[in-house]
Formats: structure tokens, sequence, C-alpha cells
């Protein structure tokens, strides 16, 4: 019984069932450090792990390491996020809603810890360092942004709250739903039909500015998509085998590292 529960739950969290390279899996210091912001601009917050980069290897600091909070100035501190600043001291991050939104004190609060804030509280963690649900949103801004694609659910303002729907396809989609659901849909023609390359995608959080060549997921098969920008500057399809060094692993959708010692861009098994 208890395994039927945490199978059912394994699959919500991951409706494609993604694996990702872990941190020790990438041997540049480039890929390392940038992980966590790779993961989150594309969204693909399938197998969440906080790398960081220490004496020369790349360290998941929530899985493998318990890393020492408490001795990090504010500043280095708001920029771990395994770490919390809170009453003048770095502390180990728990859940957003432990934290309170304190407007008057600090303004910015539940954004220095990659949380939203619902009024009073922090809640729904923006990296996914817990479970996201478009429940926990409570502000219209926010939820008519946000589309989780590990769980292929886009959230839903209905007037005084936010719900999550969850998607096998584009083609229901409004213009306005569509543009949120980016990451797996694109707007032609008058209707929502799942996206190439070519489309691109905004960072999470955003729906305009700077699209970003990343690859994804089809919304249909599951299947990873790879996509680069091609000599003539277009994103499009890519065989992620030919990935430089800068782009292997932000590129493959988590996929692939760089293997310094070949020069190659290879699969993480
Ligand atoms: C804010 O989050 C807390 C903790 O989850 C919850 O108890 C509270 O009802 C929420 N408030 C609003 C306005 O949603
Ligand atoms: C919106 O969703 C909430 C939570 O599911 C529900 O309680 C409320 O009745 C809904 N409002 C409308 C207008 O459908
Ligand atoms: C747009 O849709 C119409 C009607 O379905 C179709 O006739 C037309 O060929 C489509 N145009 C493009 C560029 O796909």
């Amino acid at each position: 019984m208890k395994l039927i529960i945490l199978l059912t739950f394994i699959l919500i969290v991951n409706s494609a069932d993604i694996k990702a390279c872990l941190c020790s899996n990438l041997y540049t210091e480039f890929d390392c450090s940038n992980a966590v912001s790779f993961q989150a601009a594309s969204q693909d917050l399938f197998d969440v792990k906080v790398c960081i980069w220490l004496e020369g290897q790349c360290i998941d600091i929530i899985k493998d390491f318990d890393f020492p909070c408490n001795v990090l100035d504010e500043d280095t501190c708001n920029n771990i996020p395994s770490c919390a600043w809170q009453n003048l001291q770095c502390q180990k991050f728990t859940k957003c809603s432990d934290y309170t939104y304190e407007k008057s004190i600090l303004s910015k609060s539940c954004d220095d810890i990659n949380c939203l804030d619902n009024g009073t509280q922090c809640a729904f963690d923006l990296i996914g360092r817990s479970e996201q649900y478009c429940e926990d949103i409570a502000f219209e801004e926010d939820c008519s942004r946000i589309y989780l694609l590990y769980k292929k659910t886009l959230c839903n303002w209905n007037g005084s709250a936010c719900v999550g729907q969850k998607l096998s396809s584009c083609s229901s989609l409004t213009e306005k739903q569509c543009l949120q659901a980016n990451a797996q849909c694109a707007w032609k023609n008058n209707s929502c039909v799942k996206r190439t390359c070519e489309d691109g995608q905004y960072s999470f959080y955003q729906s305009e500015g700077v699209k970003l060549c990343s690859s994804y997921l089809d919304i249909e098969t599951d299947q990873i998509m790879y996509c680069e920008i091609n000599e003539d500057g277009q994103c499009g399809t890519s065989n992620p085998e030919d990935l430089d060094r800068r782009n292997c692993y932000s590129q493959s959708f988590q996929q692939y590292y760089w293997n310094p010692d070949n020069e190659e861009c290879q699969m993480c098994s």
C-alpha cells in the first residue's frame, strides 16, 4: 500500500519521468555554478538539485552535503538556494511557508528566498525545492504567469483563486494561456499548437523580452526535443552530441554533460 502511494506521488510530481544529470556529472565550473539558473530559466524543474562548485568538484548541497549556511554573510546567503537569511543570520532553508512575509520590514523577503508571497506568508517555491501547486498562489498576477512544466499544469485565475489545469495538448488554450504555456505550446494562425524549436520560449515568469532557444518536451509524446542556435542565428533542431562546451549542458534539457577529458558532449547515464 505504501509503495503504491509512493509511486503515485512520483508520477504526479514528474509526469514525464525525466531524469536529469546530477551535480556530480558536471565537470566545468560554468555548468555547475549555473545549474540552478539553467533549470529555472527553461522551467525544467524535473529533479531539483542545488549544485555548487567547491574545490574543483560539483556538489549537490541538498543531497550530497549538508551545507553550513550559518557561516555565510547576507549576500552570499541570498545566493545559495538551500539557505535563507532570517533573524539576522543565515539558516538552512526549509520550505516557503515557514517564512513570514513582512512587507514593512523586508519588502522583498519572499523574493530573496525564491518564493512568492501570499500577503502574509511566503508560499509557492519558484525553483521547486518542494512541490509546486497553483493553489498556493494567492495573486492573479502571479497565477496567470505560471506553468508547471514537470506536471504539464497551467495555473488559471478563476476570479477568486488560482487553480491548476492539467494539459494533454495545447489545442484548447486561449491565446493568453498559450503564451503562458510557451514552454510547450505556441500560438499560430489563431490556434494553440505544440511548439517547435523555431518558436523558442520565454524565460520562467516572463512573457516578453528575449526568447530562449531552449530544448523542450513535446507535450503529446513527452519526448525531449533538442534545439540550438544554428549558423544563421535561428533556433533549430540539434543533435546534442554536437553541442559545444558552453551549450552542452544548458541546451540539452540537463541530459548531457561536457567531458573535458575528451572534449565531447556526452549523455549522463
Ligand atoms: C498564506 O499561506 C499560509 C500557509 O500556507 C496559509 O495558512 C494562509 O491561509 C495563506 N493566506 C492566503 C491569503 O492565501
Ligand atoms: C475558484 O476556485 C476556488 C477553489 O477551488 C473555489 O472555492 C471557488 O468557488 C472558485 N470560484 C469560481 C468563481 O469558480
Ligand atoms: C491557417 O488556418 C486556415 C484555416 O484552418 C488554413 O486554411 C490556412 O492554410 C492556415 N494558414 C497557415 C499559414 O497555416
